[in-house]
């Protein structure tokens, strides 16, 4: 008997694509990324590869984050959470900017290059430019010994495995996490933060996977709203906070996979464009997470239906009726206010996923798209 015997076939696992594979692997991603550096025993953090020690800690004046695409939008959740911990003042670019803008490097300045391939065209100029100033230069990369990996004076890996899917999920939440660890470890070792408070946020972490399964158990209904919107044509993505690099990732992913318009907006913003365009043609997604502006996030909504607009939300914790009666609600764990990004990235993932998949897109290898763009 001859065995039919397809290799791609077998490395997606019985997944339909290797998006969709990725998609799911996000509690494994994770779970990997995190044991390369904590030692859970004794509730520390060990990264000896990323080269920085508290005696530079102690020098830095200030961060530049610095990416393309999706590891251009961790960079922007990084903002937030290093900010918001360390109190350190970050800037954040595009690589593609960074690179001609001639920046005020010097000796008080840590860049760190994000990428997932470690070998972009525009990062790999950006980390030269940083190393001919004479900054500090460090990378968060996927691929071991990649370019940057190489280059760069110290390196964070994210633990996310091969990504295929030309659309980056998997490398993009283990980013994040980099991001929360690197937050974590600077504010430890600054005194800014103690055992005690070290310890609520690694458990925060810890519990992560477990939220993201119980998200990823119900993709189902991501399927519906799929259904429902598949021939909608243009969408907006609201955010506020460290949700609003998320929109805007959750709104590229609709953009690459399906080729779908969408645009990811700050909340915020809303009034000053945007809210031009709101019809019943344009459904508005909104990504509510409790808390400080979440009320603010409410009159948006209103703002929406008023005109007529179609309101998705994400929401954290229990579904709200203020949300609206006819709101398409679906709703995420409780993670916290830093680590929220990556609970609410995924069913946006999913979204995107199942429009593209119920389209008949090429969803691993999207047109004019590459998985990595390591020429100008
Ligand atoms: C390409 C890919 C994106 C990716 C970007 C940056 O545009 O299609 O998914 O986010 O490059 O890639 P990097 O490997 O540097 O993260």
């Amino acid at each position: 008997t001859v065995i039919d015997w397809n290799p791609i076939a077998a490395e997606k696992a019985g997944y339909k694509h290797f998006m969709q594979k990725e998609i799911f692997e996000q509690p494994r991603a994770i779970v990997d990324t995190l044991r390369s550096v904590v030692d859970l025993n004794r509730e520390v953090l060990q990264v000896p590869e990323l080269n920085l020690d508290a005696g530079l800690i102690g020098k830095i004046k200030k961060i530049y984050l610095v990416a393309c695409g999706t590891s251009y939008h961790a960079c922007l959740v990084g903002k937030y959470m290093l900010e918001g911990v360390c109190r350190v003042p970050v800037e954040v670019d595009l690589a593609s900017e960074f690179r001609y803008r001639d920046p005020l490097l010097g000796e008080d300045a840590l860049l760190i290059v994000v990428s997932q391939s470690g070998e972009t065209a525009d990062t790999r100029a950006a980390l030269k430019e940083g190393m001919e100033k004479g900054a500090h230069c460090r990378a968060i990369v996927n691929v071991v010994g990649s370019s940057l990996a190489r280059m760069a004076q110290g390196v964070l890996y994210t633990h996310a495995g091969p990504e295929i899917g030309v659309a980056s999920t998997k490398a993009f939440t283990t980013q994040v996490v980099a991001f929360y660890l690197l937050a974590l470890y600077w504010a430890r070792t600054d005194g800014t933060l103690n055992q005690a408070g070290f310890s609520k946020y690694l458990k925060e972490l810890l519990t992560l996977p477990r939220k993201l399964e119980e998200v990823l158990d119900r993709a189902d209904v991501l399927r519906d709203w799929a259904r429902h919107f598949r021939k909608v044509d243009h969408f907006l993505y609201l955010g506020r906070g460290i949700l609003y690099p998320i929109a805007l990732e959750g709104a590229l992913k609709l953009k690459e996979i399906s080729y779908v318009h969408a645009e990811g907006y700050a909340a915020g913003e809303m009034k000053h464009g945007p809210i031009a365009l709101i019809d019943e043609n344009m459904p508005v997604l909104v990504l509510a997470q409790k808390g400080d502006l979440y009320e603010k996030m409410l009159s948006n909504v209103q703002e929406v239906r008023a005109r007529g607009g179609r309101v998705l939300a994400v929401v954290e914790g229990e579904p709200d009726p203020r949300l609206g009666e006819e709101a398409w609600q679906f709703t995420v764990p409780e993670a916290g206010k830093w680590l929220a990004p990556v609970v609410f990235s995924v069913p946006l993932q999913l979204l995107a996923y199942y429009v593209a998949d119920l389209r008949g897109t090429d969803v691993d290898q999207p047109r004019n798209l590459a998985k990595s763009v390591t020429v100008e």
